[in-house]
């Protein structure tokens, strides 16, 4: 696995990639890998020819309060298992090379950032589309593959690369959990062992909202009560519950067409998100 520091080396070494006629599969990431990073590259390495990952902690993406400083690193460990996932190149840039001075132009994220994660965390997506558009100039990739996890940054993403006619495929990836249903996060570190047990409410309120869906019920409010119910026996303070259409992350008022269901829960040093998308076709719609 070849490492690159520079933009100029990644530009060059795609470029070249290009021009010998490979696919280029781009997995962004933050570093300090789980499962849930390398089975995006497990999908990359199916439907390329090359697969390039990055590890930059984004400071644009952090809030003045938030754990950028504290944010889980860990280069060595990252590069083995980047190198076993296989992984052709790992750009890791430091933030001086990304951000070397004021930026001239900024990006400001207008639609599906007012509620989820965008509502409290402001500034976040307009952190995480810059950086994602810069990166995407940089390793010009035809695919770049992220995790439904986070999924109103897929839906961000995706908006900003129709918006900017940037020429790559956005593939969303399905969640990976912990054997009890915990979506693996790189903050889980962060929980203490009684909030590590409560963490399973998340994933179990998410499967009680899902069932209700296919069993008939398409009142958002009553699905938010049953998941909420299950949120409320955690330690953990409720951050949002949220049934919203699916990419537009717009308010339903009856469930008939493509939904996400959304949680987040604050925990003493973690705060955890989880989400399932609920496909129209298979909500048991006025049943
Ligand atoms: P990071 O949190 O490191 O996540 C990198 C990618 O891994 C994202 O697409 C995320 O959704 C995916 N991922 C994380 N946990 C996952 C899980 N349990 N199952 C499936 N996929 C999972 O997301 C970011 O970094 C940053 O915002 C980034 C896009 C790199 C921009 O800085």
């Amino acid at each position: 696995m070849k490492i690159i520091k520079t933009i100029n080396d990644m530009q060059s070494f795609s470029k070249q990639s290009m021009r010998s006629g490979q696919k280029i599969g781009f997995v962004p990431t933050m570093g300090y890998l789980h499962e849930g990073h390398i089975s995006l590259v497990g999908e990359a390495v199916k439907q390329n020819d090359c697969v390039i990952m990055s590890v930059f902690v984004n400071p644009l993406q952090f809030g003045p309060n938030e754990d950028f400083d504290r944010y889980p690193r860990d280069l060595k460990r990252d590069e083995e298992l980047a190198s076993q996932a296989g992984v052709d190149v790992l750009f890791y840039p430091d933030v001086t090379e990304m951000y070397p001075k004021e930026r001239t132009t900024k990006l400001t994220v207008q639609e599906r950032v007012n509620t989820l994660c965008g509502e409290s965390r402001p500034g976040h997506f307009d952190g995480v589309a810059t950086v994602v558009l810069k990166l995407l100039q940089i390793t010009l990739p035809d695919r770049a593959y992220f995790g439904m996890k986070d999924a109103q940054q897929v839906a961000v993403i995706k908006g900003l690369v129709d918006d900017f006619n940037v020429p790559v495929e956005i593939v969303p990836c399905p969640i990976i959990r912990e054997k009890d249903g915990l979506a693996k996060s790189s903050r889980n570190v962060y929980l203490t062992p009684t909030e590590r047990k409560e963490a399973i409410q998340l994933s179990r309120s998410l499967r009680a909202a899902s069932k209700a869906l296919s069993d008939g019920e398409i009142n958002p409010e009553r699905i938010k009560d049953i998941v909420s119910t299950y949120l409320s026996e955690t330690s953990g303070s409720i951050d949002y519950v949220e049934v919203l259409a699916y990419p537009a992350l717009e308010k339903v008022h009856v469930i008939t067409e493509d939904v996400i269901i959304a949680v987040a829960v604050q925990f003493s040093a973690a705060r955890l998100i989880d989400n399932i998308v609920a496909l129209k076709s298979e909500i048991a719609i006025g049943v």
